[in-house]
């Protein structure tokens, strides 16, 4: 029996993949700050003479559900990793950050697992992948699981898509583009305020496919690689009022698909409103550049430069927590990506 762990990281899109196409691959390409403490920790065990049975234990508790969801899911890459089928798994997986508290875990949770099975690929000679190879080898096992998943393995921030604004890029695994940031976006700030921990409304696989029958699908994919491009050269000169006001028309424009879509969708809480209402009134005030994001639900995530970090968890004491369910928020930075525990 051999083991294996990765502890792997969540990421918040900046410019949104929503909308997809064929096996996971995104309508628009998308760019995402890699976060450090919303993290999980995935371990997986392997033994030789097996048939791809897999146990899994979330958070130190058997769940057949989610070791259901994971022998699926390796069955679907057998093709490309076949000794998949010749070995039996015990995995567990755990989260640094509480469950209930409503920050999807699949990119986090889905990239630590992909990040093990092409570790194990190496371990037991299938392939010799340099560090980038296996990087971007870990990012395609990911999106084949989650396709925001595949942003999660890179140090700083990450690529995902086709795009005339990142030669590199591909549909089939996300690039690294940590490197590029200007500096002031290294250590950024992303803290996220959990509005409510209830489940989502709304799957990501069913808000996706909404993109199909969307009246603005055409024009949103435009406005996305036009979007991306912008944005890309804001993080690489430090431009952080021009990132800022791309990030959150990106969000918006992202609840604004689900609210047109058929059926339509309304994913914020009065208090996500009441949040951006805040957030800009203090921003006007200040003059200082805290700016949000939003994913496919009613949590806010505050993005903001170190320097001001001060000034901000004031406002959050006295302002923000009260919207938020049971005062909570999680504390989190732009960080160094999914690295190799055991
Ligand atoms: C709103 O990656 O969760 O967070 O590929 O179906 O697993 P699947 O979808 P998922 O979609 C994430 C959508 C988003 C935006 C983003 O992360 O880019």
């Amino acid at each position: 029996m051999n083991t294996i762990q990765w502890r792997s990281p969540s990421n918040i899109a900046l410019v949104k993949y929503w909308g997809k196409m064929g096996r996971q691959e995104p309508r628009n390409a998308s760019v995402s700050f890699t976060l450090s403490a919303a993290a999980s920790d995935t371990q997986m065990s392997y033994s030789a003479g097996g048939k791809g049975e897999v146990a899994f234990l979330f958070e130190g508790v058997e769940n057949a559900v989610f070791a259901e969801r994971v022998r699926r899911y390796m069955a679907s890459v057998a093709d490309e990793m076949p000794f998949l089928r010749e070995y039996d798994f015990r995995i567990s997986s755990s989260n640094s950050f509480p469950h209930s508290a409503g920050i999807a875990s699949s990119a986090s949770g889905l990239s630590a697992l992909a990040l093990c099975l092409v570790d194990m690929g190496q371990q037991i000679g299938f392939s010799n992948f340099g560090a980038a190879e296996f990087r971007r080898r870990a990012s395609h096992f990911s999106r084949l699981a989650s396709g925001s998943a595949c942003r999660s393995v890179y140090a700083g921030a990450a690529i995902w898509g086709k795009t005339a604004h990142a030669a590199d890029a591909s549909n089939f695994y996300a690039v690294p583009f940590g490197e590029e940031l200007h500096a002031v976006f290294q250590d950024y700030c992303n803290d996220i305020l959990f509005v409510s921990k209830a489940e989502k409304a709304v799957s990501s696989s069913v808000g996706h496919e909404l993109m199909e029958g969307n009246p603005f699908a055409a024009a949103r994919y435009a406005q996305a690689e036009d979007n991306l491009g912008r944005l890309l050269s804001a993080l690489r000169v430090g431009e952080i009022a021009e990132a800022g006001a791309i990030i959150e028309e990106e969000a918006l424009t992202l609840h604004a698909l689900m609210m047109s879509s058929r059926p339509s969708f309304v994913l914020m809480q009065p208090e996500s409103l009441r949040l951006i209402q805040i957030i800009r009134q203090w921003r006007e005030a200040t003059k200082l550049p805290l700016y949000f994001t939003l994913d496919a639900g009613p949590n806010l995530h505050l993005l903001y430069p170190k320097a001001i970090q001060r000034q901000v968890r004031d406002l959050l004491e006295s302002e923000l927590l009260t919207h938020c369910e049971g005062r909570q928020f999680l504390a989190d930075a732009v960080g160094r990506g999914a690295e190799k525990l055991v």
